[in-house]
């Protein structure tokens, strides 16, 4: 904090036209305790405020050759903490609060009559930018703390989103292990449903939160056993119902985790279809959520485009045929479009296979 000007002798520049009016009020704040510095016009007075930089300036208002408004308006600009005191015999009272509205400390008309008006304005105007100092620097630290601590919940923020992206990637690992004919399959759901967000207009953090649902929603199938993850025949009724409760499970995992998205409530309506012959809750058309509508043809059409231990992948026009022929029964219809309109760019192809199979609905609910 700078206590200069209680500590040093403060310096005081006097800019006045007339001699006798200098010499009176030179002397006087000399005897009072200041250092005094004369100019005897504005221009003389603003060299050597730049020279000296005192800690006070009084100025006459009227003169030759520049008024004393000239000294106010500059100081306001290049050292707004140094008072300036008016004392004018000219001046009416308009002009004084126009003055003092400029930024003039105090207004003291001529002639004085007592001197000690000059050393109590002298003293509360430096008061007064001794408290302005001491705010603007107090403001500033504040600031200065604000920023650091914006800084570092900026940096804490990062590092928790990158545990949890470790995390989440660490979850999907382990499901691949236990089912390697899915890996990759997650990754490719994911981007297939970012894509079909993007292609809907969904908001950059409700396409984060597919990306997120989409790596991690068989996350629950770590709960089924292997053998019936990985068998190359038709499930038994009994191992389909195993299977039927991934997603639940897979809620159960995620539920607690604090993503930034509805992650789980998705997971777990990503087998959802749209006409109510969906599982674990069989909701219909919106009653799911549209991200859930959104994965659940991601999952589809990826699915059907994979090669599987119980059957070849399906090339992608059948697939994309597949989509078109369920919107609106399976497939929720808005997401079908979304699916037809990415297509169009060639996204969504370049993940599908090439070999054929015979009947696609047959494919899709026998595996989950
Ligand atoms: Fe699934």
């Amino acid at each position: 904090m700078d206590t200069s000007n209680q500590t040093t002798t403060p310096t005081v520049l006097l800019i006045d036209d007339e001699r006798m009016n200098r010499l009176i009020v030179g002397d006087y704040l000399r005897d009072s305790g200041y250092a005094v510095l004369e100019a005897e016009s504005s221009s003389e007075g603003l060299r050597i405020f730049d020279n000296a930089r005192p800690d006070i300036v009084i100025t006459d208002l009227r003169m030759p050759g520049g008024d004393g408004n000239q000294v106010v308006t500059r100081l306001q600009n290049v050292a707004p903490d140094t008072p300036v005191i008016i004392i004018s015999g000219t001046a009416n009272l308009e002009e004084a609060l126009c003055m003092l509205r400029e930024g003039a400390s105090d207004f003291i008309t001529k002639p004085v009559r007592e001197m000690d008006r000059i050393k109590h304005a002298i003293d509360a105007a430096m008061k007064k930018a001794h408290l302005h100092r001491e705010n603007r620097l107090v403001k500033s630290a504040l600031e200065d703390a604000i920023q650091q601590q914006t800084h570092e919940l900026r940096d804490l923020n990062a590092k928790l989103k990158n545990a949890l992206e470790s995390t989440v990637n660490a979850l999907g690992v382990i499901v691949a292990q236990k089912d390697p004919y899915t890996a990759g399959h997650n990754d490719r759901v994911a981007r297939i449903a970012m894509t079909l967000g993007h292609s809907m207009g969904l908001s950059r953090d409700r396409i984060d939160t597919l990306r997120v649902a989409g790596n991690l929603h068989d996350i629950g199938k770590i709960s089924v056993p292997g053998e019936i993850l990985n068998k190359p025949g038709r499930l038994t009724q009994e191992e389909f119902e195993r299977v039927k409760v991934h997603p639940e499970t897979g809620f159960e995992i995620l539920k607690d985790i604090p993503f930034h998205g509805p992650v789980a409530e998705i997971v777990l309506q990503h087998h959802e279809r749209y006409d109510g012959t969906g599982y674990p809750r069989g909701l219909k058309r919106d009653e799911a959520m549209l991200e859930a509508r959104i994965l659940a043809v991601a999952d589809i059409y990826e699915a059907l485009t994979s090669d599987r231990p119980y059957r070849q992948a399906l090339p992608h026009e059948q697939a994309m045929a597949h989509i078109i022929r369920e919107a609106g029964k399976q497939i929720c219809p808005l997401c079908a479009c979304a699916f037809i309109a990415a297509n169009k760019s060639g996204v969504l192809s370049a993940i599908a296979r090439n070999e054929h199979i015979e009947n696609i609905a047959d494919h899709e609910n026998t595996h989950p």
